[in-house]
């Protein structure tokens, strides 16, 4: 199977045969930096630019041929559309051709699903992804079937983690440079606010907004107080935002009594929360699922797997299937 992820600025390709990934293949070209964040027309040349080589990188690694392919899977949403359009094209071209089905993967199911790339988590499984666009609290009955608990009702925690690091002058996407000037800092030198949302929604608007005016006030007394005090504030917040999420996670694995949990997305590379969830599983006697670096940020792997329990179930997309930049469910 080849699977195509382009559902943001990243253009992915991974070959799966029987559900195991061979190849997995990754491009990040555009300098978003330059802009402080993704330009959606950028992002969209830049895959054009890359697909190809891409899927040609990844069916070599894999150490087979385009003939040996029997099955096509691509990002269907949400994301940006006119990076979700270049990977359906070129899926629904390559299946053509070569009189292939296609299956159409949900982006956010398929962050959830990397964890099944390398391990079997058993039924109930609880998993918290986050990402730059996403924040969401999901239970997975089966590899189908789907709860969504909670989410965030403004900011994603990526974007939280990303826009923090902005107002500290750090490039984007931050949350990667938060993480590792945090490892020197003192999650407890300053106390920043978190929000009470009810139930297993989430609100990240409320820390960002306590950091901006934190660094205002101190900047008017010090102009030098960011650059003096950087992995102490990068701490502080990180401390501030794994708390929040950690603590829906708990709360939900407590009340529907499910032992088994992890996390998801490109937060979930975030070193001082996986060590949090190490830790709890630990004092709890839970079983905690992580997945690999190059399984938390956007990949094609997670959109291949995803891909083959939808193939197992039958679950064909057909040409006239249109990416969403929203998706409707899981
Ligand atoms: O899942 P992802 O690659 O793309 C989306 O689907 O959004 O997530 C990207 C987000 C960005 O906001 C980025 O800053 C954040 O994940 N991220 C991190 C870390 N690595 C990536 N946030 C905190 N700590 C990290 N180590
Ligand atoms: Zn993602």
């Amino acid at each position: 199977m080849l699977a195509i992820e382009s559902s943001c600025d990243d253009t992915g390709a991974a070959i799966l045969i029987d559900g195991k990934v061979k190849s997995n293949v990754l491009v990040r070209q555009v300098d978003h930096a330059k802009y402080g964040g993704v330009i959606p027309e950028l992002a969209s040349r830049s895959h054009i630019k890359h697909i190809v080589p891409v899927v040609d990188t990844a069916i070599a690694r894999a150490g087979i041929t385009k003939d040996a392919i029997t099955a096509v899977a691509f990002t269907q949403c949400p994301g940006l559309i006119g990076s979700l359009m270049v990977g359906a094209c070129f899926a629904k071209a390559f299946a053509l051709s070569r009189n292939l089905p296609l299956i159409a993967v949900n982006h956010l199911r398929a962050h959830v699903l990397a964890h099944f790339i390398d391990a079997q988590p058993p039924f109930p499984f609880l998993c918290l992804t986050a990402s730059g666009g996403h924040t969401q609290l999901i239970v997975c009955h089966s590899h189908h079937d789907m709860q969504l608990l909670g989410q965030t009702i403004d900011d994603a925690a990526g974007e939280a983690f990303d826009k923090i690091a902005k107002m500290t002058g750090l490039p984007y996407p931050g949350g990667p440079l938060v993480d590792k000037y945090a490892k020197n800092g003192n999650p407890h030198a300053f106390k920043f606010a978190t929000s009470e949302m009810k139930d297993y929604d989430f609100s990240f608007s409320g820390i960002k907004t306590s950091v901006l005016y934190f660094l205002q006030k101190q900047q008017k007394t010090n102009p030098q107080f960011i650059e003096q005090n950087l992995a102490d504030i990068c701490a502080s917040a990180q401390h501030a935002i794994v708390q929040m999420l950690m603590q829906k996670l708990l709360k939900a694995a407590k009340q529907l009594g499910i032992t088994h949990l992890g996390i998801a997305g490109g937060v979930s590379a975030n070193s001082y929360w996986r060590n949090a969830l190490i830790e709890a599983g630990n004092q709890r006697g839970l079983t905690v699922y992580i997945p690999p670096f190059e399984y938390c940020t956007d990949n094609a792997a997670m959109i291949g797997i995803t891909a083959y329990y939808q193939a197992l179930n039958q679950d064909w997309a057909g040409l006239d299937t249109v990416p969403m930049a929203k998706s409707t469910g899981l």
